[in-house]
């Protein structure tokens, strides 16, 4: 399969290109690959530096929202598998316009240009942050859709608009929603990176309001094994959940990384709640069990030892993000 993985330097999208260059994702054997990647301050030339010889990968530089250049890259693809996005949640609470920018307009430029040039099958890869917050219990597919934060709403408009393009212009459009994400090669803003490099540097970390959030945990291979599923065996105009089956509130998991970095309570900083802080996310995910025989692989304990293992052998790639992380927060 020719695919077209946009946003392919970042965190998922770039292990999915990795892992499908190594061979790595079921039922896309030999399958080449063009990323398309503006590399904002997230995307990183370095994630696919394994990768970067290998003679199935073309990568362009560019925004998913340039039509003319959009218009270029699609032709001559099977499948868009779109990760592409700005996707902080802290980031949409200071400034939303990037994120109605590219995750609503960017994925409408896809979508007009896949329905174009006569795309296969359209990939669009969401989130469960979409769904809202649920107290108790877990959201099946069709779910109200009640996002609460500027970069929900955007990825539920994408959501919106691409389930649209498949009943008026009949595009075979198949969107996954996942839950949290964690692994190697994660811009270090988010929660799991930033605690594990600010205890390798000695420092403090910072735990939002009572530290009761619940979040469920899904490693990133488990995802982009969920992204190939649904690509493979989905169908067309369908919706499937992406969990990873371990649900921890911010302080359990504050506590696990203390306790793998050899540290104490005393390096916790409780700050400020974030605005309109979701309390808790959970993702029914029969329906992508029954239909794509979905299911998690790795087991939570062992895929965050592995991670912070990482982060603690690969100090050259995440110092100077860091950085950036600081400035441009
Ligand atoms: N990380 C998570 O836990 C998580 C959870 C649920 C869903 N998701 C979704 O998964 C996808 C990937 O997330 P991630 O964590 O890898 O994000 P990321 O921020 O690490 O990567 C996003 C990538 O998109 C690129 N990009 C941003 N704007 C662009 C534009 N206008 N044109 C072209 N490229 C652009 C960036 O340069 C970067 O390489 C997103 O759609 C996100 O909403 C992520």
């Amino acid at each position: 399969m020719r695919l077209l993985v946009t946003g392919g330097a970042g965190f998922i999208g770039s292990h999915f290109v990795r892992t499908l260059l190594a061979g790595e994702r079921e039922g896309l054997a030999g399958s080449s690959v063009t990323v398309l990647d503006k590399l904002t301050y997230s995307g990183n030339r370095a994630n696919l530096q394994p990768v970067a010889e290998h003679p199935g990968l073309t990568f362009v530089e560019g925004d998913i929202c340039d039509e003319t250049l959009v218009d270029q890259v699609v032709p001559g693809h099977d499948a868009i598998v779109h990760f592409a996005a700005e996707s902080h949640v802290d980031r949409s609470i200071t400034g939303s316009k990037p994120f109605v920018v590219t995750n609503v307009l960017g994925t409408q430029t896809l979508l007009d240009a896949a329905v174009r040039h006569g795309t296969g099958r359209f990939l669009h890869v969401s989130t469960d942050e979409v769904y809202g917050s649920i107290q108790t219990g877990s959201w099946p597919e069709d779910s109200t859709l009640a996002p609460t934060s500027p970069y929900a709403a955007s990825k539920a408009s994408a959501d919106l608009l691409a389930l649209a393009y498949h009943r008026t212009h009949g595009l075979d459009v198949v969107i996954t929603r996942c839950s949290n994400n964690y692994g190697p090669y994660q811009f270090p803003e988010k929660v799991i990176p930033l605690f594990v490099t600010n205890l390798l540097d000695g420092r403090t970390v910072p735990v939002y309001g009572d530290g009761e959030n619940v979040r469920d945990w899904l490693h990133v291979d488990d995802h982009c094994h969920g992204v190939t599923l649904a690509l493979t065996r989905g169908r067309a105009g369908e919706v499937y959940n992406l969990g990873g089956g371990t649900e921890l509130t911010n302080k359990e998991l504050t506590g696990l990384l203390l306790e793998a970095g050899g540290a104490g309570w005393d390096r916790v900083e409780y700050v400020p709640d974030r605005k309109g802080h979701d309390r808790r996310y959970s993702l029914d995910t029969t329906k992508s069990t029954r239909e794509l025989g979905y299911a998690p692989r790795v087991p939570f304990e062992r895929g965050l030892a592995e991670t912070i293992r990482w982060y603690a052998d690969n100090r050259a790639w995440w110092e100077p993000l860091r950085q950036k992380a600081l400035v441009t927060r």
